[in-house]
């Protein structure tokens, strides 16, 4: 996708944007696409694009060390979004890379490239032109903030640590992880929210959601909730965002 061929210009014509942000393993993606699949809308992962490109750097031989902003965007043009059912899949060169992206390689180095300017602003791009033709659930890191700062619901999704690490270990061993590992896990998470942290941005208007406690199951429903009453354009009732007691039946409340 070059740069130049996005169209990048403001609007969704009537398309719904749903932004999901949170710090890295937070259940963001995984959740963004069940959000996406019980609604009938697309689902976007910024951060495979950040992830692609990163991934087609390191084949291109070049040294991290020398990885300059106009090297970089060279390399996000050789990356593409193929459609497949409910979402998109990563590709350099027109070949998936949907598990190339997650070595631990390409997620110690997609820090650096996320911070380059011209990078995000052609991730942004991306992230917005499939949005014009689409109802779309995005996540990453800004969606809230940058790219969709009139998105018809913002979310952001927050767990501990030590639970965020658990569940990221759980998805990549298919096993139940070793308190060592989880501890290991927690360290290296920790080292990338702060790597991230300029970019992590929770929007004023974001509702705050900790996943801590809740099923991946519970989440998703509470968000489905959130997007239906924001598309009713009706205020929320309590129990949509918090898990409260609902008022009594002749809605008096004391
Ligand atoms: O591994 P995790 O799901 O937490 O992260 P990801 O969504 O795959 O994103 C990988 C990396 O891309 C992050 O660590 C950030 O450096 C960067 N990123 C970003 O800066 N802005 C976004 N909107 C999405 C990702």
């Amino acid at each position: 996708m070059s740069p130049d061929s996005v169209d990048d210009t403001p609007g969704r014509g009537g398309h719904v944007a749903v932004a999901i942000d949170g710090p890295a393993a937070s259940g963001k993606s995984s959740t963004a696409q069940w959000v996406a699949a019980e609604l009938g809308f697309r689902h976007v992962d910024s951060g495979a694009l950040y992830r692609a490109t990163t991934a087609a750097a390191l084949r291109s031989g070049v040294p991290p060390a020398e990885w300059t902003a106009a090297f970089l965007l060279t390399q996000a043009a050789r990356v593409s979004l193929a459609p497949n059912e409910t979402s998109f899949t990563p590709q350099v060169d027109g070949e998936s890379v949907t598990e190339e992206i997650r070595r631990p390689d390409v997620t110690r180095g997609v820090p650096h490239v996320a911070q380059v300017p011209a990078v995000r602003t052609w991730v942004n791009a991306q992230v917005r032109a499939v949005a014009r033709s689409h109802d779309v659930v995005c996540d990453g890191r800004d969606m809230g903030t940058a790219v969709f700062p009139d998105a018809d619901l913002k979310v952001f999704l927050v767990a501990d640590p030590w639970e965020r690490a658990r569940r990221r270990l759980i998805q990549r061993l298919s096993r139940g992880p070793t308190e060592e590992e989880i501890a290991e896990e927690t360290d290296r998470l920790v080292q990338r929210d702060a790597a991230d942290v300029t970019q992590t941005v929770q929007a004023k208007d974001a509702v705050l959601i900790d996943t801590t406690y809740l099923t991946q199951a519970e989440q998703v429903e509470r968000i489905v909730a959130l997007v239906r009453a924001a598309r009713l354009r009706r205020p929320l009732t309590p129990w949509e965002g918090l898990p409260l007691v609902p008022p009594p039946a002749d809605g008096s409340i004391d």
